[in-house]
């Protein structure tokens, strides 16, 4: 037999609970069974409970399983209700502004969730704020919790009543603090009987916080044998990946890595929550195109209005890289990108995924990202930052990254992630923009959206703001109609003429939730059932701050374009792909380029000169990289033209990688298929080692065009799985191949560097060998690290037909100075020794290099 048991909740007066006889429900109220609450002394709880028990006819069991939950009369058997035990959330920060905005109403969304399942909770929000402060801050916020527009006005009363009594402010800041508090919780268990179930302690604090609170918690608030703890962490997670580490490594004393929730609180907005689940329920229609054939590129953006006035002491160490691209974006990027686990329900499987898809994501160069800064940003610095007037901050407000990643699904198409503030409208979303391969020759008109396959075809989580307003999934009609998940999802259907995405809404299949949820309190929820999947893992954590470093470390000294925010940004921040580098399509501000004009008249042009009784060509950096290719396309032409073949020999280094690029990126025209690759020198290293040339060759070049693999010549510095033995005869080998291939071993054109001590290939100074002689190629020592090297000759360069010195940067301009005086003394300078004995020399040196 069922029976159903209530009781009305005992009256709160000021925030407090007086121990009172239960009265009788109001008329239209309806009954609840609310739970009893023993009087713990000295606990700072409302006292209120001996009265509810003895007013409640309902076992003792069944009451102490219920503490602080309300069972809604008619909703529960009581017979059928077992204690599955307590829970103690404590809310560190529980008067800041996170909490303030979000937390409170978050945990009072858990309580009214989960209320009538069989848990009984505690609310204790703690800070370092003295008791009377803090409690008076607390409960005016407390005050204010709202319900979801689905409970009735009498049951959110009640339920928020029963919140509040449920929660106690305290003043945490020592060690024992700590210890009171854990023992205050044990009291109440002991008291009421209960069963610990779990504790939840929630960091909204400081990251310079975490390591004493972690410590506190670890030594004496960690729950009874048998119950959980879950440890709720807010960014920042580091700086750097090397601050994530020693973060990370400090927490890891304290907790295991199943108690730890890092909370990224776009994986709780309901539009990304979705992602995932959407793949999955739409497999049969997204196995066929979500890839590299179908998918024309992926736009993940979240442009903010606001600024960062008053936020200035964090966002001057962060800028928008750190603070929305590493952990928002990234997270949003690895939902999209990673293989879709055949259970998505299973946690591990999907962060396993996704650990596998950031082993797959392409290095982050200088030229994948733009960067810009708001024009007031300066100004808000020096205010609350106390600098002085001519202090100039490099933090970026706004990023543009192109990201690529190498793996079959997604080979060469673009992922961009964009945010920035003070931009013209406030929108989060996702776009998946897949080709186009239809040609109609019929206008089309609004009617046959369906069918039309010459319109847009795109896939659109919306995460929220702009003019939806809303989170939603938007699907182009004439893609497929998806699968959503009744009950919660409900298409729309008003707005047809609203456009999104250049669309009216009309060519959408359009979803929003049936209810907005604010992304914390899913977030809590989820802790709440530990699903660690909306959290970011250490594993996690550590891969994203390893994938942008090298990004933040080469913009560190960049100076972000300036731009006046609003809608008066204008075109300043637009940009453009080309290639995997990415760049503003409007040119720096006008007056800027006339100052520097005006300094060096010939600053944009190339000047012809003389240096060493041979051909000079100087120019800006750029201009002259732009330049050298322009002259090696014209020698790969003119050798084609005479023996169908072009042989070029290349220098490693980092000088020409930007040569590699311009090649690659703007001469879609050059020969590659007649074209053979070597290598100047090599260091003995493995191929695939980060320092070896050919691997920089590879990434920076032959991975991008089309060169026939039998065209490529790699030094064999590996051979019999070893590095550079005499005995194994690697020079030898190398220069029968050239004989083999290169006519009268003279190659077409030879690129090489200079080093600031004058070496070139690994010709070093007082070489004993490769300076003279009949040998070709040898092995060769160089003062740096790797020592070994493999290397041509001088006598072997000096049978080419052309040789392209290049020469750039402020740090060559000595040695630049020295070799323009020098004669030929290679033993010295052994780029001094390089001279063509029946081809030609040109050097190709920056202004930096020739001028300092
Ligand atoms: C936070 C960033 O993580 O996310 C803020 O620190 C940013 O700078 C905010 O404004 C954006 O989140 P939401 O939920 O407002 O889109």
């Amino acid at each position: 037999m069922i029976t159903w048991s209530w009781c009305l909740p005992p009256k709160v007066t000021s925030g407090r609970c007086a121990a009172q006889e239960p009265e009788k429900p109001a008329e239209g109220a309806r009954s609840e069974w609310i739970p009893a609450r023993a009087r713990v002394s000295g606990s700072g709880f409302p006292p209120l409970a001996q009265v509810s028990l003895s007013a409640c006819p309902v076992s003792k069991m069944l009451l102490a399983a219920t503490l602080g939950t309300v069972f809604l009369l008619g909703a529960v058997p009581s017979v059928a209700r077992e204690s599955r035990g307590h829970i103690s959330v404590i809310l560190l920060g529980a008067t800041g502004d996170l909490a303030k905005k979000y937390l409170w109403q978050g945990l009072f969304q858990l309580y009214l969730d989960e209320v009538n399942n069989g848990h009984s909770f505690t609310f204790h929000g703690a800070a370092t704020t003295e008791p009377k402060q803090g409690q008076k801050v607390m409960y005016n916020r407390l005050k204010k919790l709202a319900c979801p527009p689905d409970v009735p006005p009498d049951r959110c009363a009640v339920v928020k009543d029963q919140f509040l009594k449920l929660t106690e402010y305290r003043q945490v800041k020592t060690a024992e603090d700590y210890a009171a508090l854990s023992q205050e919780i044990q009291t109440v268990l002991r008291q009421e009987e209960l069963e610990e179930a779990g504790r939840i302690f929630y960091f909204s604090v400081p990251p310079f916080a975490y390591t004493e609170i972690a410590r506190h918690i670890n030594s004496s608030c960690r729950p009874l044998p048998g119950a959980w703890l879950r440890v709720v962490l807010e960014k920042p997670f580091g700086h750097d990946l090397r601050s994530a580490q020693q973060l990370a490594g400090e927490l890891r004393t304290f907790f295991r890595e199943e108690e730890m929730y890092r909370v990224d609180h776009y994986l709780g907005k309901q539009a990304v929550a979705h992602i995932l689940p959407f793949r999955d329920q739409n497999r049969h229609h997204l196995d066929p195109i979500w890839n590299r054939h179908h998918v024309e590129r992926v736009e993940i953006v979240l442009k903010e209005t606001v600024d960062v006035k008053n936020r200035t002491g964090f966002y001057e160490q962060y800028g928008v890289l750190r603070d929305i691209h590493q952990n928002h974006l990234t997270e949003v990027l690895m939902f999209l990108a990673m293989e879709l686990p055949a259970n998505i329900s299973s946690s591990e499987d999907i962060l396993r995924s996704k650990l596998q898809t950031f082993t797959a994501l392409q290095a982050l160069e200088r030229s994948s990202a733009v960067v810009g800064q708001y024009g007031a940003y300066n100004g808000h610095v020096r205010e609350e930052l106390q600098k002085e007037q001519g202090y100039f901050s490099r933090t970026p407000t706004f990023a543009g990254v192109l990201v690529h990643l190498d793996s079959l699904r997604w080979e060469g198409v673009p992922f961009l992630l964009i945010s920035g503030k003070v931009l013209d409208e406030r929108v989060g979303y996702v776009r998946i923009l897949f080709k186009n391969r239809a040609y109609c020759i019929q206008n089309e008109t609004m009617q046959d959206a369906e069918s039309s396959q010459c319109k847009a075809k795109q896939i659109i989580f919306y995460i929220g703001h702009g003019e939806l307003n809303s989170p939603s999934v938007l699907v182009s009609r004439n893609l497929f109609k998806p699968v959503m998940p009744e009950g919660s999802w409900k298409e729309v259907l008003d707005l047809p003429h609203l456009r999104l995405f250049g669309q009216p809404l009309s060519e959408y299949y359009a979803y929003v939730p049936m209810m907005e949820r604010d992304a914390y309190s899913i977030l809590i929820s989820r802790i709440f059932h530990g699903k660690k999947d909306s959290f970011i893992t250490t594993e996690n954590l550590l891969a994203s701050w390893e994938f942008w470093t090298p990004l933040l470390d080469s913009l560190a000294s960049e100076v972000p374009r300036l731009y006046p925010g609003g809608h008066e940004n204008k075109h300043l921040l637009d940009f453009e792909m080309v290639g995997r580098q990415v760049s503003f399509v409007v040119t720096e501000m006008v007056e800027v380029m006339h100052a520097r004009d005006e300094q060096k008249p010939d600053a944009y042009k190339t000047i012809q000169s003389r240096f060493r009784q041979s051909q000079l060509i100087t120019a800006w950096s750029d201009e002259l990289i732009g330049r050298l290719a322009l002259d090696i396309e014209a020698a790969a032409a003119a050798a084609i033209g005479k023996s169908r073949a072009f042989h070029l020999a290349l220098s490693g280094g980092s000088t020409p990688l930007a040569l590699f690029r311009q090649l690659a990126v703007h001469h879609y025209g050059f020969p590659w298929g007649h074209t053979h690759l070597w290598l100047v020198d090599e260091r003995c290293v493995p191929l695939t080692d980060p320092e070896s040339n050919f691997r920089h060759l590879h990434d920076h070049l032959i991975q991008l065009v089309r060169v026939p693999y039998f065209n490529i010549h790699p030094m064999p510095v590996h051979l019999n799985r070893r590095l550079c033995v005499e005995e194994d005869k690697g020079p030898e080998l190398y220069a029968k191949e050239i004989s083999a291939l290169v006519a009268n071993a003279s190659f077409d054109l030879v690129l090489l560097g200079v080093g600031d001590d004058g070496h070139t290939a690994s010709l070093f100074p007082r070489s004993p060998v490769g300076l003279e002689g009949s040998q070709e190629v040898v092995f060769a020592e160089s003062p740096v690290k790797p020592h070994q090297r493999m290397t041509l000759t001088l006598p072997l360069i000096n049978r080419a037909k052309q040789v392209s010195v290049l020469v750039m940067g402020k740090g060559k301009h000595d040695i630049v100075t020295v070799v323009s005086r020098a004669g030929h003394e290679p033993k010295k300078w052994p780029i001094s020794g390089v001279n063509p004995s029946s081809g030609q020399i040109a050097w190709y040196v920056d202004y930096e290099a020739l001028l300092g």
